[in-house]
Formats: structure tokens, C-alpha cells, sequence
């Protein structure tokens, strides 16, 4: 048997990716390994939302290639993911030691590459057609939660986003492939169906009505108890039908992730996000009034190109204005190819990029620990995720996704418990078994 480890950079999206690549892999006598240097061979699965990810990619590829060019002439590297997507060839210029650049598109062909670069060839396979998928054997992460790929690519082009180039397209999984899988991940004792996509409010399953309303009908009616989550929505793409069939159905959990991105609506305008703050807040709010205790984080970037301080600090504002649970953020980063990259001129100075992400954060801070302090004293069905021994502590999520550490000396990861909170923490909750 040989040994295969991929390093995966990227969102969850890229990490349910690594997983099939290791099922398809597996199918060809490949073993998986967690020791880089112990691999015949090494994928690196890439990510291109910012510039640092990309760099990450390529050094660390660079210490492969010298392994291969040292001691192991026979190792194979695949440079894989969302930066191969968009470089192609670019790559084998930049690093003639790998062997096969696979871009996210072309996935389900692994097999039949692989094959070929084992007898010598040197590969690019990029092509925007998507390679058709067929039911393949994923080796999933071990843990309570699966994820569930059913849509990919973006039709937006948000004027910073690299993702509609890296990811193609919008196009939906057929329902039965999706529904296979599901039925496989709970019978291997999964108890959390993640549903994944850039916009998974466009799922079409291909015929009429076939919506995520509809795909999370479906889901829902399979037997036995297990929470369904979904990632990511567009704000003016979620629907009353949506809202209203996360409260009819018990298993789909009260969580939205909403990227809002900015507060102000000139920069939302340049950036071609479709919604103004009041509409942003109108969607909200309707969540909100119609499914209590429902979480909603969100995404920021700080310092988008011509950013006044003045439009910085409406983004401060919507995030404490509309309560949001938690938000990841970032500071602006040009992505090449993208529009907002061509406004030199606008561009903002990495000492206030970097100024402005801080306030972000310790605003995003306040407002998280402000959510978990409503909970004090409520009683909280948690799905366990890990225990650590040393401590004696279970730690596990909420249906709103809130994380609970609770004091307990045996290990039951996966089971669903009750827990009542005692202390809320910034990022987490501790609670009581009850
Ligand atoms: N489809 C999702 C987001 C996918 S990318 C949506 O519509 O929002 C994940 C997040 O990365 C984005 O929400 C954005 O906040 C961040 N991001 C994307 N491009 C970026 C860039 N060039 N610089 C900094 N952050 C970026
Ligand atoms: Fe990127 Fe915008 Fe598409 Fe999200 S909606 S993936 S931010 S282009
Ligand atoms: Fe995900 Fe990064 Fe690609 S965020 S879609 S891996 S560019």
C-alpha cells in the first residue's frame, strides 16, 4: 500500500473535498498518513480568498520539492484546489517538481490522473467543464458533524471575491447523489448533516420546486435523530419559505450565516453586494421576531478600497445595531482578476486595514459575548463533539450553534444532552448536565 496526505488550506468547503479525494484514493491502494514525510504522495489542497492563503500555498510546497529533489525522486505532488484552479499551468513554471495541477472542477478525475502521473506524465487538468460526479467512497474527518456538498460556484462577482473564478458557475448536485450520501453518513453514525455551498439558497435540485425549502423536506423525513444545518446564505436570497420551514422542521437547526461584509451602503453598492443596510437589517429582523433564540453570524471585511473612516464605522454600528452573535473578519486583500483589485489608487494603507480589522474584532467580541450572556440560566440541548480526559469535560454545540463546556468524566461524544448554562465566556457557554 502507498501513503497519501493532503494539506488542506481552505474553507469547509475544501475540506469536504479533501474527503473525497481520500475515498477515491483509498480505491486506488492509497493509505492515508498524518506525517507529510512519510507520504509517496503529497497533495496540497489550496485556497485563494486572500493573498496570504495563497502564499501559504506555494511554500509549502516548496519544502516538499525539495524532499523529492534530496531523497525521494519517486514522490508524486499535486498541487490542488482553488489557487490550481485559477493558476493551471502558471503552477508547473512556478514549481516544476509537481506532478499534476487538478483544479476544483475536475475533482472526480483524481483517479484516472493519478494513474497517469504514476507512469511519468506531467498534468494540468483545469478545464472549466465540470467532471461529472458519481457516487465515490468519501473518508470523512471522524467526528458528529458530515458535510454535505449541494451546490458550488457563485454567480455574484462581489468586486473583492476571487471565489466565481476559482469555483465556476453555479450548479446544483442532483438530489439522489445528495440523498445517498446523507442516508450513508447517518448510517455510519454521523448525528449532524452540514449542507454546504457559496449560495445555498440557488439549490435546484432540477425539476420544478425542487428548492432548498424542498431538499431540506426531504432530509428531514429520514429516520433518526440527527440535527440538519446549511452554509452559505445570500441576504436577499432568503425567503419566507425558507424561515418558515426551518421552524416546521424539527431537525433543521435555528442558524443563519449571513455575510453581510459592510455596513455602509455606498461600500456595499462597490461591491456589488445586491442590498442596502435597512434591507440587510429588514431580513434580520423578520429571522429574529419569527425564531427566537435563532443565531446569525456573519462575515466583514474592513478597509475595502476607498473605505472612509466614516464608512468603517457604520459597519461597527450594523454589527452592534443588529446583535449579530458572531462574525468572521478579515482585512481587505486584493485578489488578481477580481474588480475592487483595480482600484489602486483606493486602495486603503495596511496600518489602518490593520487599525480598523482590531476595532472589528473587539466589536465582534462585545457582541458575542453580549449573545451568550442571553442564555444564563436556560436550559440548552447540546450534541457532545469531544471529551478531554485530563480535565474532565465534555464540550458540544447547541441547535443555535453555541458551544457549551460542561463538567463530566466519560467519554460520550455524539450523544444529544441537556444542559443548563451557568457562566457565558466570549466565545463559549460552561453549563450543567441537567
Ligand atoms: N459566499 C459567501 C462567502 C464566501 S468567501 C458570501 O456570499 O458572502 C468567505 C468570506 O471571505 C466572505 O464572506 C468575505 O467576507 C471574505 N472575503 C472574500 N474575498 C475577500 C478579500 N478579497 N479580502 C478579504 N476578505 C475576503
Ligand atoms: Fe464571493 Fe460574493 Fe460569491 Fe460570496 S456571493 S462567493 S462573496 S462572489
Ligand atoms: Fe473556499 Fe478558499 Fe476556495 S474559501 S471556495 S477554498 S478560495
Amino acid at each position: 500500500m502507498k501513503k497519501v496526505y493532503i494539506e488542506t488550506l481552505g474553507c469547509q468547503m475544501n475540506k469536504s473535498d479533501a474527503e473525497r479525494m481520500y475515498g477515491m484514493l483509498e480505491c486506488l491502494n492509497y493509505t492515508q498518513t498524518d506525517e507529510p514525510k512519510d507520504a509517496d504522495l503529497l497533495i496540497i489542497n489550496t485556497c485563494s480568498i486572500r493573498q496570504l492563503s495563497e502564499d501559504k500555498a506555494y511554500s509549502a510546497i516548496g519544502v516538499w520539492g525539495k524532499w523529492k529533489k534530496e531523497s525521494k525522486p519517486d514522490l508524486k505532488i499535486v498541487f490542488a484546489g482553488c489557487v490550481a484552479q485559477q493558476a493551471g499551468e502558471n503552477v508547473l513554471r512556478r514549481a516544476p517538481y509537481v506532478d499534476l495541477v487538478l483544479g476544483t472542477q475536475r475533482l472526480y478525475e483524481l483517479p484516472d490522473l493519478i494513474k497517469r502521473i504514476e507512469n511519468g506524465e506531467r498534468l494540468v487538468s483545469v478545464d472549466e467543464k465540470p467532471y461529472e460526479e458519481s457516487d465515490i467512497k468519501i473518508n470523512r474527518v471522524k467526528s458528529v458533524n458530515a458535510w454535505v456538498p449541494i451546490m458550488e460556484g457563485c454567480n455574484n462577482f462581489c468586486t473583492y471575491c476571487i471565489v466565481p473564478y476559482t469555483r465556476g458557475r453555479e450548479r446544483s448536485r442532483r438530489p439522489e447523489l445528495i440523498m445517498n450520501e446523507i442516508k450513508k453518513a447517518l448510517s455510519e453514525g454521523f448525528k449532524e448533516i452540514t449542507l454546504l455551498g457559496q449560495n445555498v439558497d440557488s439549490y435546484q435540485g432540477g425539476e420544478e420546486g425542487q428548492n432548498l425549502s424542498w431538499l431540506l423536506r426531504q432530509i428531514n423525513a429520514l429516520d433518526g435523530n440527527f440535527r440538519i444545518r446549511f452554509v452559505t446564505n445570500y441576504p436577499t436570497e432568503i425567503t419566507d419559505e425558507l424561515i418558515d420551514t426551518v421552524i416546521e422542521l424539527d431537525k433543521v437547526c435555528e442558524y443563519f450565516h449571513i455575510p453581510m461584509q459592510s455596513g455602509d451602503d455606498y461600500v456595499l453598492k462597490k461591491m456589488n453586494r445586491r442590498y442596502d443596510y435597512q434591507t440587510y437589517k429588514k431580513i434580520c429582523d423578520k429571522i429574529r421576531n419569527k425564531i427566537p433564540d435563532v443565531t446569525i453570524t456573519s462575515d466583514f471585511i474592513a478597509g475595502f478600497p476607498g473605505e472612509t473612516e466614516e464608512q468603517f464605522e457604520n459597519t461597527l454600528k450594523a454589527m452592534c445595531e443588529l446583535e449579530l452573535d458572531y462574525s468572521n473578519t478579515a482585512a481587505y486583500s486584493p485578489r488578481e482578476k477580481t474588480v475592487a483589485a483595480k482600484w489602486t489608487d483606493l486602495y486603503i494603507s495596511e496600518d489602518v486595514k490593520t487599525e480598523r480589522l482590531a476595532r472589528l474584532n473587539e466589536c465582534n467580541r462585545e457582541c458575542c459575548l453580549k449573545s451568550n450572556q442571553k442564555y444564563l440560566g436556560k436550559e440548552m440541548e447540546v450534541l457532545i463533539e469531544k471529551f478531554e480526559a485530563d480535565r474532565n469535560v465534555i464540550t458540544g454545540r447547541t441547535r443555535n450553534n453555541k458551544i457549551v463546556h460542561i463538567p463530566y468524566d466519560k467519554d460520550i461524544t455524539g450523544e444529544f444532552v441537556n444542559a443548563k448554562i451557568t457562566r457565558a465566556r466570549t466565545w463559549y457557554l460552561n453549563g450543567e448536565l441537567v
